[in-house]
């Protein structure tokens, strides 16, 4: 059983994903972390993520563990490195690499084969798990995602301003949507869920409450 739960950048999927899986008893995926870690990867080697072939051998050849809260890059903890406003930019440059999105995808059916999952992204209910039988798509006003964002940043030590956040976003956004392969767009049978003035709790609540329903009809 897998529930995909896809969106933008700052709706909050990350952690209604997290929180869901703890409160079903299900694994959690953040697929977004393993775009990250390539584009960690392609700089940690000093590739420039304009080199496609080089930027999809890294992809190919990498090893990406997910160990508790720590996200583990060819045997380097790269958790806090990736998270950085520089690490999202190079994610969705190497996350419009088709080669890399092949590979990824591999690897993401490969780890939830038998298993049950909370996968989060933005392809996942597309183009990953079209077969799901139970998909999430998570939006919010573009302004609140900045200030989520930005607050996250805070948190982590970095600063940037609002108008910043809000402008990358916005970007990061339109590459998103606008790739050929994986784009993010909401699958035809997802749930729409708008978080904006939501708190997470509510959220979470609204995505059990229609998780378990699926889970009883489908009797898993
Ligand atoms: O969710 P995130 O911000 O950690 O994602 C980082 C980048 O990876 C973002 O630009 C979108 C991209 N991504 C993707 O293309 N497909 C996914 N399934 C997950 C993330």
């Amino acid at each position: 059983m897998i529930i995909t739960i896809d969106g933008p950048a700052g709706a909050g999927k990350s952690t209604a994903a997290r929180l869901l899986a703890e409160r079903l008893g299900f694994e959690f995926l953040d697929t977004g972390a393993m775009y990250r870690a390539v584009a960690w990867a392609c700089v940690d080697r000093g590739i420039d993520l304009k080199d496609v072939d080089a930027v999809a051998e890294t992809a190919a050849g990498i090893s990406i563990q997910f160990e508790q809260d720590r996200i583990i890059c060819n045997g380097q903890d790269v958790t806090t490195d990736i998270r950085s406003a520089e690490a999202s930019h190079a994610a969705s440059i190497v996350a419009a690499v088709p080669a890399v999105r092949l590979e990824m995808v591999r690897l993401q059916r490969e780890s939830a084969a038998g298993h049950r999952y909370v996968t989060e992204g933005r392809d996942q209910g597309s183009e990953v798990f079209p077969d799901s039988e139970c998909k999430f798509f998570l939006t919010a006003d573009p302004q609140e995602r900045a200030e989520r964002r930005l607050l996250e940043l805070q948190n982590r030590g970095q600063s940037e301003s609002i108008e910043e956040v809000l402008t990358q976003i916005i970007d990061r956004d339109e590459r998103d949507r606008s790739r050929e392969i994986g784009p993010l767009v909401k699958a035809d049978d997802a749930i729409e869920v708008d978080t904006s003035g939501k708190t997470i709790e509510h959220v979470v609540d609204f995505l059990e409450q229609k998780s378990r329903e699926r889970l009883s009809l489908l009797r898993l």
